[in-house]
């Protein structure tokens, strides 16, 4: 396994649009293991392909706090979303920022597994923001597009004292953004 270096907003690796897999292969198999490396090292809760410079696509996400809870979604696709949340959002390609963005508060894809099986996931809140977060990626898109007002420098941010509702980091963990993390 080996830490991969997170390209940063403005390599244009990001806003590409990334090649779905036809099947598995040790280079793959590879790039799964070390993005989970490469998420659990920086602190994040979810990390796409091309951010590790492979227009592939491929995204991982464990919102949980142990780590322990890893899901690896291959050519994912949305198949179902509602609700509302609007929420400070960060990513690890835009370090030590973060901005308001409004995303469907329920959502629900299709992916393939790292079996190239069929699976579904579910969620709301920060697990539905990571998904709609880590697909907008695949297609190119980085949420500094999506900010609304000011994008800030997470040092500027007054720590949020009730981090349920303001809680959505998908960059770095502060407290300003995530609460007590
Ligand atoms: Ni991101």
């Amino acid at each position: 396994m080996a830490l991969r270096t997170i390209r940063e907003y403005g390599d244009p690796v990001l806003t590409k649009k990334a090649k779905p897999i036809k099947e598995m292969t040790p280079k793959i198999e590879a790039l799964i293991r070390d993005m989970l490396e490469t998420l659990y090292d920086s602190g994040g809760v979810g990390l796409a392909a091309p951010q590790v410079g492979m227009l592939k696509r491929l995204v991982v996400i464990d919102i949980s706090e142990e780590q322990n809870e890893p899901h690896i979604l291959i050519n994912p696709e949305i198949i179902e979303s509602d609700g509302e949340q609007k929420g400070m959002e960060g990513c690890l390609s835009v370090p030590g920022k973060s901005g308001m963005v409004t995303r469907p508060n329920h959502v629900k894809a299709r992916a393939l597994n790292e079996k190239m099986e069929p699976i579904e996931i579910e969620g709301v809140e920060l697990m539905a923001r990571a998904i709609c977060h880590e697909l907008d990626h695949l297609d190119g898109k980085v949420y500094v597009d999506l900010v609304e007002g000011e994008l800030y420098d997470n040092d500027d941010l007054v720590p949020v004292e009730d981090e349920e509702d303001e809680a959505a980091d998908m960059g770095q963990e502060t407290e300003e953004t995530n609460g007590e993390a």
